[in-house]
């Protein structure tokens, strides 16, 4: 039998699947198998406060999950789907409570890779999928990150390392007497710009709005992506690492063991051996490297991973990977 006739077998019989797509891998689900659904929050140890992402084949599948499908939301799906877009609207029956955490809202995304599209092609049925590592932890890339995070519990559609590297784009719309509100909720890599560049190519009124409650959006927490090692950023680049040691060891002491829920990784021991995270200097290769990298240096157990912040990480895609990068720290260092 070929894999994705396994994966779709699987599916079909209430279980769950690794996926690989163009942002990261996913753990997927039928959206209406509440057994599925229960077992993607259990095997991720996620809490039920965050909602999961629907997957799509298409715009006609993502408006048989909404209320309502306004024209700004068809002219981003048609412009930016498949892709890195995560689309946050008021959902419509078919979708549960367990997908969204209990909000009135939706976040529906078409993935941009062919073996995600054939999945849910051949199920029939979009696919509820959230990354596929435990919660709070580093997102997988690859299919053998999935492997090594669920082992033998969880069968993986093998597929190429993701396109992207960090997670989609998700955009809240809400509409309003005579136009749209436009909030970024998290930052991918579909940017600002390039939404905001071909909204204003259309006749569509939007605005951005900066913030919203925090009830719109759960699963924004402080900690996140964490590495197995504690990762500490460096924003002070000609700091000697002898100095780096001691303010970690000392600092240590007064961090929680927990914070929201997750878990903040802390060194085993003081602190002797250092790694570095180095990544490429151009952030498209930056983002697809991160999670990668995050996890292989951590293999090599050190005490410590350091990251050092400098002055060329500017622009809007390094945001979207500090943004990771942040949430993964265990410590920041002036
Ligand atoms: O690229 C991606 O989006 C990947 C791939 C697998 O598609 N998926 C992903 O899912 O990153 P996950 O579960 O790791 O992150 C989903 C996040 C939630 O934590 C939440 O912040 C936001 O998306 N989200 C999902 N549904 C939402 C909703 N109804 N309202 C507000 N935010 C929502
Ligand atoms: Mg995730």
């Amino acid at each position: 039998m070929d894999q994705i006739a396994k994966a779709v077998e699987l599916l079909n019989k209430n279980d769950i699947v690794g996926m690989p797509t163009e942002t990261v891998y996913g753990l997927a689900a039928r959206i209406d198998s509440e057994v599925a659904l229960k077992k993607i929050f259990s095997i991720k140890q996620r809490p039920f406060f965050d909602p999961l992402i629907v997957h799509v084949d298409s715009i006609s599948q993502a408006k048989s999950c909404v209320d309502e499908w306004p024209m700004i939301a068809d002219e981003l799906a048609q412009k930016f789907w498949p892709g890195p877009l995560t689309l946050i609207l008021p959902k419509s029956k078919r979708i549960s409570d367990l997908i969204t955490s209990g909000l009135s809202n939706v976040g529906v995304r078409s993935p941009n890779h062919p073996v995600a599209l054939e999945l849910i092609q051949k199920v029939g049925c979009p696919l509820a999928a959230p990354s596929a590592n435990k919660f709070g932890k580093t997102s997988p890339t690859k299919a053998q990150h999935v492997k090594d995070e669920f082992g033998s519990d969880v069968f993986v559609l093998e597929g190429d390392s993701s396109h992207y590297g960090i997670e989609s784009t998700v955009l809240l719309i809400a509409k309003t007497k005579d136009s749209f509100d436009l909030t970024i909720l998290r930052k991918g890599s579909l940017l600002q710009s390039e939404i905001n560049q071909h909204l204003l190519s259309t006749s569509i009124s939007f605005r951005w709005v900066d913030s919203v409650d925090k009830k719109s959006s759960p699963g924004q927490l402080k900690h996140h992506y964490m590495p197995n090692v504690p990762l500490v950023i460096c924003r002070n680049p000609h700091r000697k690492l002898s100095e780096v040691s001691v303010m970690v060891d000392e600092k240590l002491k007064e961090l929680p063991d927990t914070v929201e829920g997750v878990q903040i990784i802390k060194p085993k021991r003081k602190i002797q051996k250092i790694e570095f995270l180095k990544l490429s200097d151009d952030p498209t290769q930056a983002a697809r490297e991160l999670y990668s990298q995050l996890r292989s240096v951590s293999q090599r157990d050190p005490d410590i991973l350091c990251f050092i912040q400098l002055p060329h990480h500017q622009g809007e895609l390094w945001e979207s990977i500090f943004d990771r990068l942040y949430k993964a720290a265990s410590l920041v260092l002036d």
